[in-house]
């Protein structure tokens, strides 16, 4: 196994800077939507079930926010549920790290001017930092959610990945590519470790009985969220890598720092002692569940394969960029050459379509706090 190393070049508790920004994430987060609509009963059950007695704001979060689409609507459903149930003014926090591109979040939360929560109980902020760190006063918080966002791991554990570039390894049958067992353990473990973290600082910011919910791209055992779209990215590397633009140490130390894990792994932390949380929660609801892709739906209805191409290609593109480009050397035309890769990610894709099938497993639990 490679030395473990933190050295990302981002800031505390994190491997990526964010998204794309400049409104790109949210033109290209209906996929990520789709995951979060399948669990809006567990939104709802938790907002019925929030602990409302007593003075005070109740305060509502989401970790991991990005430019706030997807965001903004989750706040929308849970306000929908809460307001009728209390008079108490209602805070409203989207948080995400400190380099994320806040500007269309706080654009999106006055449209024209005025708030998008209509109601003058509701205050809106935003809050930048790790979810990895205590980012609220000790039980102040009444929900918290994440979404598409805990599979970013909060360090790298290990300095190279020589073989693929994500550590679940390429999908069986593409096969383009290998990781070792043991780095694959050093990332299991890892994603353990950071559910552990997360749960220890939400419930530092829960009040009792508080509400948490953990949603996220992940694994069973027939598929995971990785296969086809990072054999696709893989391979469009590795063009550049036999063209000799990028080097082969620089390939071997590039890596996406996520992790798709099964509800069994995403489970353990908070039913084993093993990850400094056990006891801290109880679970109420979990699952693991399959979502239809937009992109796949509309290629199978109208067979567009450019649109397809794109729409895949884009959807992808805004989760991974930051990381690649942070990983290449800083030259002048280190950005066009991350263009290039994209694009050639593309031209793959349509020679190619059935190669590289996608499939978007997630996974999610809906917690109490205890106490
Ligand atoms: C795929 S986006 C999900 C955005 C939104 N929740 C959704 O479902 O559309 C993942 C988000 O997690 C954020 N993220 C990654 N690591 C993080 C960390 N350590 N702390 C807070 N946010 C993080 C990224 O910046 C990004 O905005």
């Amino acid at each position: 196994m490679s030395t473990s190393g933190d050295n990302t070049g981002f800031s505390a508790h994190s491997t990526t800077s964010g998204m794309v920004g400049g409104g790109f994430y949210n033109a290209n987060s209906s996929p990520q939507w789709k995951a979060i609509e399948a669990v809006l009963p567990f939104l709802d059950q938790a907002a019925q079930g929030l602990p409302v007695t007593g003075s005070g704001p109740v305060c509502l979060a989401d970790f991991g926010c990005s430019e706030g689409r997807n965001s903004i609507e989750v706040m929308q459903r849970v306000l929908a549920s809460l307001l009728p149930r209390t008079d108490r003014p209602v805070q409203t926090i989207h948080s995400d790290l400190p380099t994320n591109d806040f500007s269309k979040l706080f654009l999106n939360l006055r449209p024209e001017g005025r708030p998008v929560f209509d109601c003058n109980r509701v205050f809106s902020a935003a809050v930048g930092g790790s979810m990895y760190d205590q980012l609220l006063p000790d039980r102040s918080l009444h929900l918290a959610t994440t979404f598409n966002a805990i599979g970013f791991l909060s360090r790298r554990p290990v300095e190279a990945l020589p073989g693929y570039i994500i550590p679940n390894g390429p999908s069986k049958e593409r096969g383009n590519g290998f990781v070792a067992d043991d780095d694959r353990s050093a990332f299991a473990e890892q994603a353990k470790q950071d559910v552990g973290v997360f749960l220890q600082r939400r419930a530092r910011e829960l009040v009792p009985g508080g509400k948490l919910l953990v949603q996220v791209f992940g694994a069973n055992e027939a598929a995971s969220t990785c296969d086809g779209l990072y054999d696709l990215l893989n391979d469009a590397v590795l063009v550049h890598v036999d063209q000799g633009e990028i080097s082969r140490e620089t390939y071997e130390r590039y890596y996406q720092p996520v992790y798709m894990r099964t509800l069994d792994e995403l489970i353990a932390p908070v039913t084993e002692d093993s990850h400094g949380a056990g006891g801290l929660f109880e679970i109420e609801e979990t699952k693991s569940y399959e979502i239809a892709v937009p992109f796949n739906e509309r290629f199978r209805s109208d067979g567009d394969l450019d649109r397809y191409a794109t729409d895949y290609v884009n959807f992808f593109r805004a989760f991974t960029q930051t990381v690649l480009t942070n990983a290449l050397p800083e030259t002048p035309d280190r950005d066009t050459l991350v263009n290039r890769v994209y694009e050639k990610a593309v031209d793959l894709l349509k020679a190619n379509p059935e190669r590289y099938p996608f499939r978007y497993i997630a996974i999610a639990m809906l917690l109490t706090r205890r106490g």
